[in-house]
Order: structure tokens, then C-alpha cells, then sequence
């Protein structure tokens, strides 16, 4: 008889362990299709909206060869998702919950004790601006009169080449590249780890990852022909002149 009823205790406790972790499940993770994209739009247990990582502007395997699936299904598909998960594990239960992204970006920047949110939600944007930055058959000069913009900022196409490969690779360690328009005028920035524009008042137009994850195994440790590729391959010019208006 005690026997049975241990069994009946032990039991029970198994299926409540089971229904709670299935619930987490449930609530606190993307779908995805088959390959392995967030696809549609997920709230948790209150309804709230949660953070999704946005599809690819285009297939994984377009950048290739300059930049080739696999470098797209790790930085993509793990770290991109990671800084996703974490981030919406952080907020989960806290008042960032239900919040824009850039707001979630502006609120934890204002907070040192929310340096981890900060981190996974600014990088969960740059990621994504990223891969708009880019796109098949990018790179070269944009059009008429995007160069003539560049042209009057940085004195020439070529000068605006030359401050922009300086600021990727001479970004120390994880980083990005930027180019911004701030007090009407565009300019190249560069920032650290998860460090993103907008927290300042530049405006974003473009960005290049040098996180060495964006080019180790393509490029191994030679950033430098990963940031000519970047420029003379895959810049993706509409975005920055649409970023513009
Ligand atoms: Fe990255």
C-alpha cells in the first residue's frame, strides 16, 4: 500500500515536471519551418509580443561566394538566433517585456544593470541591419545621386573607401563599421561589441560586422579582404539611399 502510494507521489511529480517544461517550451521559443527561420509571430503567455529574428532579405546561399552558406547558417542561424533567445529569456516576466526592440535598446542602454539586455537586444538590431546592408551583386558606387552625397561629405568615393576600410580594421577585437548621417552630414563610425548608433544621435545607414564570426570561415584571421569583398561585392547601395530619406 505505501508502496503505491510513493508511486502515485513520484508520478505525479514527473507529469508536473513534464507539463511545466513543456509550457516553457511552448511560450519561450521561435517557431520555425524547416529551415530553421522564424516564420511567424509569437507572443508569450500574456499575449505579448516577443522578439522574432526577421527572415533573410534574401537566400542563404546568395552572398556566396564572397560570403558562403555555411558563415550564413552559423552567423545567421546560431549567433543571430542566440542574441534572439537570450534576449527574449532576459526580458521574460520583466516591464521589457511587450517592448519594441529599439525600445527595449534605449531603455537597458540608460541602465547599467541591464548590460545584458542591452547587449543581446543591440545585437539582435545590428545583425539585422546588417543583413540588410548587403545583397547579391552589391558593392561598387551607388548611383548618381547617392556618390554626389558622398562625394561633397568625404571629399571623394575613394576617400569615403579609405575611412571606411581604416574603421573596420582598426575596430580592436568585436566590432562594427558604420556609416551614419549625423547633423546632416554622413560620416564613418566604428563601435565596440554591441555598440550601435542608435543611442546617439547619428542615424544608421549601413554596417559591416567585423565580429571575426563574420568572416573567420571564409576569410580566416584576413579582415581586411573581407572588408574589400564587403565594399566591392556586397554593399547594398538602396538601403543607404533609402535609409536617407
Ligand atoms: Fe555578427
Amino acid at each position: 500500500m505505501e508502496l503505491s502510494k510513493r508511486k502515485f507521489i513520484k508520478n505525479t511529480l514527473l507529469s508536473s515536471v513534464f507539463f511545466l517544461s513543456a509550457c516553457k517550451t511552448r511560450f519561450y521559443s521561435i517557431k520555425k519551418n524547416g529551415e530553421g527561420f522564424s516564420t511567424s509571430k509569437i507572443t508569450n503567455k500574456k499575449g505579448d509580443p516577443m522578439i522574432e529574428l526577421p527572415q533573410l532579405p534574401y537566400a542563404k546561399n546568395a552572398l556566396a561566394p564572397h560570403i558562403s552558406e555555411n558563415t550564413i547558417n552559423f552567423h545567421y542561424g546560431k549567433h543571430h538566433q542566440a542574441y534572439v533567445t537570450n534576449l527574449n529569456n532576459l526580458i521574460a516576466g520583466t516591464d521589457l517585456e511587450g517592448k519594441s526592440l529599439e525600445e527595449i535598446i534605449k531603455i537597458s542602454a540608460a541602465d547599467k544593470t541591464k548590460a545584458g539586455i542591452f547587449n543581446n537586444a543591440a545585437q539582435v538590431w545590428n545583425h539585422t541591419f546588417y543583413w540588410n546592408s548587403m545583397k547579391p551583386n552589391g558593392g561598387g558606387k551607388p548611383s548618381a545621386d547617392l556618390l554626389k552625397i558622398i562625394e561633397a561629405d568625404f571629399g571623394s568615393f575613394e576617400d569615403f573607401v579609405k575611412e571606411f576600410k581604416n574603421a573596420g580594421t582598426t575596430q580592436f577585437g568585436s566590432g562594427w563599421a558604420w556609416l551614419v548621417l549625423e547633423n546632416g552630414k554622413l560620416k564613418v563610425t566604428k563601435t565596440g561589441n554591441a555598440e550601435t548608433p542608435l543611442t546617439t544621435n547619428a542615424k544608421p545607414l549601413m554596417t559591416m560586422d567585423v565580429w571575426e564570426h563574420a568572416y573567420y570561415l571564409d576569410f580566416q584571421n584576413a579582415r581586411p579582404s573581407y572588408i574589400d569583398t564587403f565594399l566591392v561585392h556586397l554593399v547594398n547601395w538602396d538601403f543607404v539611399a533609402k535609409n536617407l530619406k
